[in-house]
């Protein structure tokens, strides 16, 4: 496993470069800001180009950042960071087995509300109901956010709707047109784009910390889907056309999120039901929901206070369904009208 941590220095160089956009930042600026003499400086911003950076240095203005690599690192990812909690401690591997168990012994080990890790790449990516996650590496995001809400534990699937919420809007900013199924999974024109996998630690009234792990098909191909999933997923390149800048994309969702998370705080779950119904697809559609325990077949009628999706069976009884798979599923035929009387 590989824990890419970077210098304070880079990060801050990167940091004020990212600023400065398209303008020049002067080597005085730079290195006044760092404390650091002008070769210092120099040789900080050499090491970024030995890492992919593309920074134009002009005597007299300064330097200016033209291109950054295609890496989830702290070094690509902090500079955009627009949030108070969420990334801002960010762990981020190239191989890890799956970046919610690491996220899982990370919290046992006391990590804080808003941890991030992130893998390029994960051996046994998990899905939800023991399916596992498919991810190739270099392309998608594969991430899990460490939260510890004051909850407890039966609002758990309050953040469940939460974090589909967030991940739908971010996915719209990028001109995808994702829709939510019930609970939190992401689709575009009935193919699968992003899942959400929540994980909890809890006693009977208290929340300990949630994992919310989170898996964006983002830059994959065709080719880089296994076969079995070739009629069922698609990605953000396949639906616009249009490669995503992965560290912008962690950015945004966490930026989201958190935002999410504060009205939650704030407000209470309404707000964010609201949202979920505006963004979900399942609601008024027949449909079978399979769990652990049993199937229920109907017409999703909502989403209840507490995120349970309500069902109204063929007998006209509603049922509240919590976890579960839905597929949506052809509407019975209308029964014959009567016969009419001449
Ligand atoms: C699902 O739709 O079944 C949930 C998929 C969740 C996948 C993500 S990828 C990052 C995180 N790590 C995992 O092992 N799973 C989640």
């Amino acid at each position: 496993m590989t824990d890419f941590q970077e210098t304070t220095h880079e990060e801050l160089i990167l940091g004020l470069l990212v600023d400065g956009g398209t303008d020049y930042v002067s080597g005085e600026t730079l290195s006044g800001k760092l404390g650091l003499s002008r070769t210092a400086v120099w040789k900080v911003v050499n090491a970024l180009r030995r890492q992919g950076y593309r920074i134009e240095a002009v005597p007299s203005r300064g330097y200016r950042l033209l291109e950054a690599p295609d890496r989830l690192t702290a070094l690509e990812v902090l500079p955009l960071l627009e949030t108070h909690d969420l990334g801002r401690t960010l762990h981020a591997f190239e191989t890890v087995d799956s970046t919610n168990s690491v996220a899982f012994r990370l919290a046992v080990e006391g990590a804080e509300h808003g941890e991030l890790v992130v893998a390029e790449h994960q051996t046994h990516g998990r899905g939800r109901r023991g399916r596992s996650w498919a991810s190739p590496g270099h392309l998608n995001l594969h991430c899990s956010f460490i939260l510890r809400p004051e909850l407890p534990p039966q609002r758990a699937p309050e953040l469940t709707l939460l974090s589909a919420v967030a991940v739908a809007e971010s996915l719209r900013a990028e001109g995808v047109p994702a829709d939510i199924k019930w609970p939190n999974d992401l689709l575009v024109a009935g193919r699968k784009v992003a899942g959400i996998l929540t994980e909890l630690s809890a006693e009977a009234d208290r929340i300990h910390f949630v994992v919310l792990g989170i898996g964006c098909n983002l830059n994959a191909g065709r080719e880089d889907f296994p076969d079995e999933l070739a009629a069922t997923a698609t990605s953000v390149l396949l639906v616009t056309g249009r490669r995503v800048v992965r560290a912008a994309f962690a950015a945004s969702l966490c930026k989201r999120l958190e935002d999410w998370l504060d009205v939650h705080g704030a407000q209470g779950f309404r707000p964010v039901r609201e949202r979920w119904r505006a963004l979900s697809t399942t609601l008024g559609q027949e449909v079978l929901v399979t769990s652990e325990r049993r199937e229920v077949r109907g017409l999703a009628v909502d989403v209840d206070e507490d995120g349970a999706l309500r069902i109204r069976t063929a007998g006209g009884a509603e049922e509240r369904v919590l976890a579960g798979d839905v597929e949506q599923v052809r509407p019975r035929l209308a029964p014959p009208p009567p016969p009419r009387a001449w």
